[in-house]
């Protein structure tokens, strides 16, 4: 696969890559959040470097180091993600929405400290936090968009349907039924594109995954010109 990677095939491009959970405060010491190492997201922008792509990261808190030469802006919340993201994709030719962004975030972060109520069951109120690689997709402008489908049953079926939902380009599914994705070094996937292709992508690390898929997604914008 390394003798196979096109260096240069993303050369004059900006990619865009969302990557790893977002917090949702509910007060100053506590957060709601979504499983996610950034392993995939972070693979994905070090292979669209090494593609020749100028790379903005808009990630959320994790335990990686951004490839050197990533534009990295760091963010916490979906909204942060979400206004980040819509700025980095003005320029963009490619998004890749790799973030595993809450859907809900408490409808008001408290200013102090929840007190403990011994014995009484406690209410949080959630508000459903923007889609953020479905308003990339509705930006007026030609872009490449990605998203990713993590499902733990009808993978093809869901895929598809977030596919047109959010009017993407393609969706990449992995199946996260057993939790073996998170944290792990390894993953498996299978791309649906808009035009109705499918492609499978066998069991293998995440960076040589991430580099399969960028060579992907190099191709697809080479075809029809973004
Ligand atoms: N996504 C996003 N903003 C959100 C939610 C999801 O950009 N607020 C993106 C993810 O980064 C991913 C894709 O949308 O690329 C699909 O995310 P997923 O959680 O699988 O789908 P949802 O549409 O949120 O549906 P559900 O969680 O109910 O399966
Ligand atoms: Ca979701």
């Amino acid at each position: 696969i390394a003798a196979q990677f096109q260096l240069g095939s993303l050369a004059g491009r900006h990619v865009v890559i969302t990557a790893g959970p977002t917090r949702e405060a509910i007060d100053p010491v506590r957060y709601l959040t979504n499983r996610s190492s950034g392993k995939m997201g972070y693979a994905l922008a070090e292979a669209a470097l090494d593609a020749g792509a100028q790379v903005t990261l808009v990630s959320g808190p994790v335990n990686l180091s951004p490839p050197p030469k990533v534009r990295l802006v760091a963010v916490e919340s979906a909204l942060e993600m979400h206004a980040a993201t819509l700025a980095a994709a003005e320029s963009a030719d490619v998004v890749i929405g790799a973030a595993a962004v809450a859907d809900y975030r408490p409808q008001v972060a408290a200013q102090d400290k929840l007190k403990k109520h011994a014995g009484e069951p406690m209410q949080l109120t959630l508000v459903e936090n923007p889609d953020i690689i479905a308003d990339v997709a509705a930006l007026p402008g030609l872009r490449f968009v990605v998203g990713f489908a993590a499902e733990t049953q009808h993978l093809e079926e869901y895929a598809q349907a977030k596919l047109k939902l959010k009017r993407l380009h393609a969706i990449i599914a992995n199946n996260v039924a057993d939790g073996g994705v998170f944290e792990q070094d390894e993953n498996e996937v299978t791309v649906f594109s808009r035009d109705g292709g499918t492609v499978s992508f066998a069991r293998r690390g995440k960076k040589q995954l991430a580099r399969g898929l960028i060579q992907w997604i190099a191709a697809a914008l080479a075809e029809k010109p973004c």
